[in-house]
């Protein structure tokens, strides 16, 4: 394999950080703890020593238009999306995902 081939991040992660206003608009990620996700996921990597040149990067997004499955995040290069209620989810994705390269069904979407 030419080594421009491969991917930058072994992982990278992406968080939907979308918050919507309002009583009618469509739910939004940000409504769900995306925050705090994102910001215990990166704390989480870097405890790991996977926050390096060539490792794993957390990074924020905007919509994914997957509002009402979220909140979302999704892990390349696989595409693999997952939904999270707490803590202890973003944990198993890192876990199991980055660390293992297992996928996680139950919060598979
Ligand atoms: S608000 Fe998160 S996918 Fe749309």
């Amino acid at each position: 394999m030419d080594t421009n081939d491969k991917p930058f991040y072994e992982h990278h992660v992406f968080f939907c950080m979308n918050e919507r206003e309002g009583k009618d608009c469509r739910d939004s990620c940000g409504k769900h703890g995306a925050l705090e996700a994102q910001k215990h996921a990166k704390s989480r990597i870097k405890a790991l020593g996977l926050s390096a040149p060539g490792k794993v990067r957390i990074n924020k997004g905007g919509c994914m238009d997957r509002c009402e499955e979220g909140p979302v995040i999704v892990v390349y290069p696989q595409g693999t999306w997952y939904t999270y209620v707490d803590n202890s989810d973003i944990d198993e994705i890192i876990d199991r995902h980055i660390v293992k390269g297992e996928v996680v069904e139950r919060l598979k979407i």
